[in-house]
């Protein structure tokens, strides 16, 4: 342990080089063009693996590639997996960035770019952290497998087809995952629950085109009008899902869940002046650390129809839509919801329009008890990695595989948050304190002892 300690403490600058050299490939999974790009952080995941020791490989499917690594063969001691991802999202609307979302700066301790918090410099410290123990200590206490995929922000699914196609080598004690924050700055947390997720796209149409609004205003439907009364049936004044059905398997939050969530640190004027928005708004009845992370949601995304030009234009548009997801929580199953989402839909339909709604990406939530052996020791590790008692807390996000790996290998997710909030993932000027990074490569360390 002391020698894998200490190796991080010679190699602070390096691995943090390592880091932005990684952070300026553009692995943009949404797009395409970026494909090209993506391939080329696989290949830069795969050898940082087989620097720290490991026997690594591509698992190539129809999408982007899973990296997979094996290190610390032996028998009789226990095997960890490690889940990351080495996909970003876009970086999108660039004019808001204060510094190009590709060449990462740091500044006063704090790294600026796409992907450095979600999920780069944490599942990179976890491969770091092995590194350290490789090269540090003379070798790794437990068996590690590392499974960095390349779709995670996109919906796609090699790597679903890579845990299908090797689930019997993949056999683990615990799953770990840095890819969640924890409560505040420099205050680790144990992440035991993740709300599931469905995405779906609705579409209306009236007109064969955009008509004359005086010349037939008032005759026919006007599918923005259908497309906003129908936003606007999915919730109530008070912010509580109109779906019906939508509530129907949601196991209620217990007494001891809610003093659990109780003691994550919330306040509001922080939070409000982190997010920009004049108040709080959500389901009565619970605070904001469960609306955010314990009950479920539906979202409208983004909305389009009609004309978004400079000036007026005087129109009926012929057709107009919006993405929605729903955040889901124990035991709402995705098609379950979805099913709901379209009899609403239909009944609520606005006469004189069509409406075609298209499934998208589904996942289930998770939830796993924080007071396991296994539990026990990542949150053990976090509090020597941090030097801070470790959180415990359940999460908003959706990290779409991590059910999959409970169902076919019947592994704990250990999810571990490591970096502080407000680190604006998904959003222009992501950060991550590179203070944090280290601290993360440390809780690796200390978990990979496996006691
Ligand atoms: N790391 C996040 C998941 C996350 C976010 C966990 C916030 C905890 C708190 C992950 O990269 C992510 O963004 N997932 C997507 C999945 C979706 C695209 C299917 C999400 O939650 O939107
Ligand atoms: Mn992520
Ligand atoms: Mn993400």
């Amino acid at each position: 342990m002391d020698g894998a300690l200490r190796y991080l403490e010679t190699h602070r600058e390096r691995f943090l080089t390592q880091l932005l050299a990684y952070l300026r490939i553009p692995s943009v999974s949404a797009q395409r063009d970026r494909h090209p790009d993506a391939r080329r952080a696989a290949e830069f995941v795969r050898a940082r693996l087989e620097e720290a020791g490991c026997a690594a490989g591509l698992f190539q499917g129809d999408g982007l590639p899973t990296v997979h690594g094996r290190c610390g063969e032996g028998a009789g001691r226990p095997t960890l997996l490690v889940y990351g991802h080495y996909d970003v999202q876009p970086p999108e609307p660039l004019e808001l960035w204060t510094s190009p979302p590709f060449e990462p700066v740091v500044k006063e301790g704090e790294i600026r770019a796409r992907g450095c918090a979600d999920d780069k410099g944490p599942s990179l410290a976890m491969v770091f952290a092995a590194e350290c123990w490789t090269k540090g200590a003379g070798g790794l206490p437990t068996n590690l497998r590392f499974i960095i995929e390349g779709e995670e922000e996109s919906g796609g699914s090699v790597v679903q087809r890579y845990l299908e196609a090797h689930k019997e080598t993949l056999a683990a004690d615990a799953l770990v995952i840095a890819d969640t924050s924890g409560v505040a700055k420099g205050v680790p947390a144990l992440v035991y629950g993740l709300r599931g997720i469905l995405a779906a796209e609705l579409l209306l149409t009236g007109p064969s085109r955009d008509l004359h609004s005086g010349g037939y205003g008032g005759t026919v439907a006007n599918p923005a009008t259908a497309l906003g009364r129908l936003i606007g049936s999915l919730h109530d004044r008070r912010g509580t899902v109109a779906i019906e059905g939508f509530y129907g398997a949601v196991k209620p939050l217990e007494a001891t869940e809610r003093a659990r969530l109780a003691k994550v640190p919330f306040v509001e004027t922080a939070f409000l002046a982190e997010t920009g928005s004049p108040s709080l708004f959500g389901e009565e009845g619970y605070t904001s650390t469960e609306r955010e992370t314990a009950r479920p949601t539906c979202e409208i995304n983004g909305l389009y129809g009609g004309y978004q030009g400079e000036g007026s234009k005087t129109i009926i548009p012929s057709r107009a839509g919006c993405k929605i997801t729903c955040r889901l929580v124990p035991d709402q199953e995705p098609e379950a919801i979805g099913e709901a989402l379209r009899l609403h839909m239909e009944k609520h339909l606005p006469p004189g329009v069509r409406m075609e709604l298209r499934m998208g990406h589904g996942a289930p939530p998770v939830l796993t008890d924080p007071e396991t052996r296994w539990a026990k020791l990542a949150r053990g590790a976090l509090e020597k990695a941090f030097g801070k008692p470790c959180a415990l807390t359940r999460a908003g996000g959706s990290i779409p595989v991590v059910n999959l790996f409970q169902k076919l290998l019947g592994v704990q997710p250990l999810l571990i948050g490591t970096y502080a909030p407000g680190e604006r993932a998904h959003s222009p000027n992501e950060r991550y304190f590179v203070e944090d990074f280290y601290g993360a490569i440390r809780a690796g360390i200390h978990l990979f002892a496996g006691k």
